[in-house]
């Protein structure tokens, strides 16, 4: 696979199928919250098969010196749409960060590394995205986030917005999938 290559002074980044031991790693991947249980069945069980039919490409961020799994996201092409008024609409071509999760076990191992998800997102996710855009308009990176107010105010700190209610309405009747029910569409455009 043409990968980008990414790191930092503590992560790197694989592709899903690049190591034989993701498959050990995936399966001893856990979340801290509940209601973020629906990403970690994702990795388990849907992430391979979306690979398989093109739907989305996940990536798991890796500790340079133990190897442990430390996070992961996913990617798909999408848009998403802005009312323009008399039934019609403009399209904003983006990338969905369709999943995206740190391992609760990792934190755990490591109580020192805080806000690794922002650090994933600022360090490989954005990085990843601005890089396809040298071959793809994409105008906006967006996320259809679980509608947990301390979520949806990190999002923000991590640079993602809400649109009014009325346009965030539009959108959800518009392009959000089944799968992202009550997930609220937040963006940032790059
Ligand atoms: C989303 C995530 C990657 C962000 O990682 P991070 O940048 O390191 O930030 P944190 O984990 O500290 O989360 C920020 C805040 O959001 C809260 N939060 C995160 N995921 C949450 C969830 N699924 N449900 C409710 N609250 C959640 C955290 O409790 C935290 O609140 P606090 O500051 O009061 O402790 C990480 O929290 C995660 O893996 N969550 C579980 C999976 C998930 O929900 N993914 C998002 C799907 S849209």
């Amino acid at each position: 696979m043409i990968f980008l290559p990414l790191e930092t002074d503590l992560f790197y980044y694989e592709h899903l199928f690049d190591s034989s031991d993701n498959q050990k790693l995936i399966y001893d991947f856990c979340v801290a919250n509940t209601s973020g249980y629906g990403l970690e069945r994702y990795l388990k069980e849907l992430a391979q098969s979306d690979e398989k039919d093109g739907s989305a490409r996940t990536y798991l961020v890796k500790d340079k010196f133990t190897h442990e799994l430390a996070a992961y996201f996913s990617l798909k092409t999408g848009l998403f749409t802005i009312d323009a008024g008399n039934g019609y609409f403009y399209s904003i071509s983006a990338v969905e960060l369709s999943n995206f999760a740190v391992n609760f076990s990792y934190r755990q191992n490591h109580p020192n590394a805080k806000n690794l998800g922002s650090v994933v997102f600022a360090d490989f996710v954005l990085p990843l995205v601005k890089y396809i855009r040298t071959f793809v308009g994409i105008q906006a990176i967006y996320i259809y986030a679980l509608p947990h107010d301390k979520l949806i105010e990190h999002y923000k700190v991590m640079g993602f917005n809400r649109f009014e209610p009325e346009d965030e309405k539009f959108v959800h009747q518009h392009v959000k999938p089944k799968y992202d029910e009550g997930c609220i569409f937040m963006y940032q455009l790059l």
